[in-house]
């Protein structure tokens, strides 16, 4: 099964006043809450530690994430990664977290919406955003948004990947087995130990095994996908 991916557009912006937040509302495109960003900064001293509200929708986001990767999958592999997901996400405990924003998450604009984004709306600007260590960048093209500092989900390690268009998150490996959920962006991923590169579209679920190399190229809409790496 596939999720259809359409066209249509998000549109994020940086707010220049004072304010927080403040909402889009344009009849042709889908609501993003918009967000001042101090370049790798924090948002601002007032959006202090989150809490409950924000770990709710979060988790609401990653179940529906889990439903997706199970409905998609007939690997065993990938099932039983899946399940460990589920089960960690099921009342994990929540921690008092800093949002943290990058740059990039304000360049997604062209970012394209499917049944994920949605709800990737809801949270994104309760995340906390990291430049990838796999990087020189600071968080300008890339940007990982890690759940394990907004959860304690014990021993696996959850996070999302943000790729601006035209840009490459570089080939890597580690001893975690690893399975992707694509889910805004088409791009060309080279994984599961092949030396080739496949274009995925959102829905595609692929797998590493340990040590595979892996990476992406995002060509011409940005890159959103979930991450799980579990032993
Ligand atoms: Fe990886």
């Amino acid at each position: 099964m596939r999720i259809e991916n359409k066209q249509r557009k998000i549109k994020v912006t940086i707010d220049t006043d004072q304010s927080n937040f403040r909402t889009l509302n344009n009849k042709d495109e889908p609501i993003l809450r918009i967000v001042k960003i101090n370049h790798g900064n924090s948002i601002n001293e007032n959006h202090s530690m989150k809490t409950t509200q924000s770990a709710d929708q979060i988790i609401y986001f990653l179940k529906q994430c889990a439903d997706a990767i199970k409905i998609q999958t007939n690997n065993p592999t990938v099932l039983k990664g899946a399940e460990i997901f589920s089960q960690r996400i099921k009342s994990p405990t929540e921690k008092q977290f800093n949002p943290h924003l990058l740059p990039v998450i304000a360049q997604i604009e062209h970012l394209s919406s499917t049944p994920f984004t949605f709800n990737f709306q809801q949270i994104v600007t309760d995340m906390v955003w990291r430049p990838s260590p796999r990087t020189d960048e600071k968080g300008e093209q890339m940007a990982l948004g890690i759940f394990n500092e907004v959860l304690d989900l014990g021993d696996i390690v959850v996070g999302l990947l943000v790729v601006d268009k035209h840009q490459s998150y570089p080939l890597h490996q580690h001893r975690p087995q690893e399975l992707y959920l694509v889910l805004s962006g088409t791009g060309d991923w080279r994984y599961g130990g092949s030396e080739e590169f496949n274009t995925l579209v959102p829905g595609d679920v692929i797998y590493n095994h340990p040590n595979d190399l892996h990476g992406v190229n995002a060509l011409d809409e940005p890159i959103l996908a979930l991450y799980v790496l579990w032993k």
